[in-house]
């Protein structure tokens, strides 16, 4: 017996193909697009002049001197690249226990945003990532007290740490470090100090992920972690709920807006934010996805340009506003055609 059934109902009334028939449909009955304006660069620094570094599990990125860090800034401004986010390799004799480093007004970091602004002005948003992992010995984000993570004193040098940042030209502060409490308190240090405009970018639904992987090479923290994990601070992947509560405590503190981590195995959090929340959400394409994609495309297996901009514009339907992407010079390329 077949198990064919004739189809009743609208068909052929109803033909979906009708509307994707020509380019001018398709393109004018789109819900969602990509646009350069959404895009945010992250960027790797090192110390010295005129030197890039390649960086083994993510083929095409490179870590950077301050130098060219500044023409990559000129270069995001004239693609159109709205923000910059920038992320130290320290130099292994500045790590130790405390992250002393961390709060150093002449830190690479802070050179490199105060470099920057001086050259491109306010035409470029720059992000600091608040978290301790590139400055401990450990490669820990927080402080470790006998083995642990220690939440609050943490919290105290991570203020200490966005005030020198905000000093040194960072339009937002994003903390990636998970510890909390950490938002409300860094929103009333920066206020106390002056900066009431400085943004709060949280990491709020941050998960303890894989994926993060290329990118603790590419910041030096991979061999100070060894073995360890940060599952102690970081999201359970299996959960989903809490990353609403995550949001709407970060919320509460005075973020001024949400980001999800990483970006395409969680795009189901990055819409349930976008639809729950009434701020902007944030979403994070990280290293380990750069990989992927960048792996299947060096061998072949993927068309470049279509998966990178596809990869991009599915964060826009699950609801992102703000993409940081590895792609985001290439992507702009495309986009400004
Ligand atoms: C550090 C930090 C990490 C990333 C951004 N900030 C790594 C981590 O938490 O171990 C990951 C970004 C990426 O993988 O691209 N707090």
């Amino acid at each position: 017996m077949s198990m064919w059934q004739p189809v009743r109902g609208p068909f052929p009334a109803t033909r979906m193909r009708r509307l994707r028939r020509y380019a001018w449909s398709r393109s004018m009955v789109e819900e969602h697009r990509l646009d350069v304006a959404n895009l945010i660069w992250p960027v790797f620094l090192i110390e010295g002049a005129r030197q890039r570094e390649p960086i083994g599990a993510m083929p095409g990125v490179e870590r950077i001197t301050i130098d060219l860090a500044v023409d990559a800034a000129v270069d995001a401004v004239q693609l159109g690249i709205p923000a910059m986010a920038l992320f130290p390799k320290t130099p292994i004799h500045l790590k130790s226990e405390s992250a002393e480093e961390s709060c150093n007004q002449n830190n690479l970091v802070c050179r490199a945003l105060r470099a920057i602004r001086d050259r491109v002005g306010d035409s470029l948003g720059l992000l600091a990532d608040v978290a301790l992992d590139p400055y401990t010995s450990h490669g820990h984000d927080g402080l470790m007290v006998d083995g642990q993570i220690v939440n609050d004193p943490t919290v105290e040098v991570l203020c200490r740490q966005a005030i020198v940042q905000a000093e040194a030209g960072a339009t937002v502060l994003a903390p990636s470090d998970m510890m909390d409490g950490r938002i409300g308190a860094i929103r009333r240090a920066l206020d106390e100090s002056g900066f009431t405009d400085a943004l709060i970018m949280s990491y709020a639904a941050k998960y303890a992920s894989a994926f993060y992987g290329p990118f603790r090479e590419a910041v030096g923290s991979a061999s100070a972690l060894g073995k360890g994990d940060k599952k102690t601070y970081q999201m359970n992947p299996a959960n989903g709920k809490e990353a609403l509560h995550e949001a709407a405590l970060d919320l509460e503190e005075g973020a001024d807006w949400v980001m999800v981590k990483p970006g395409m195995p969680y795009l189901d959090i990055v819409s349930q934010l976008a639809q729950s929340l009434q701020v902007p959400v944030a979403a994070y394409q990280v290293s380990g996805e750069y990989a992927m994609l960048q792996g299947a495309i060096d061998h072949g297996w993927l068309a470049e340009k279509a998966a990178i901009l596809e990869s991009l514009l599915c964060f826009r339907r699950a609801g992102a506003t703000s993409i940081l992407t590895y792609f985001a010079p290439r992507a702009a390329r495309w986009l400004n055609g």
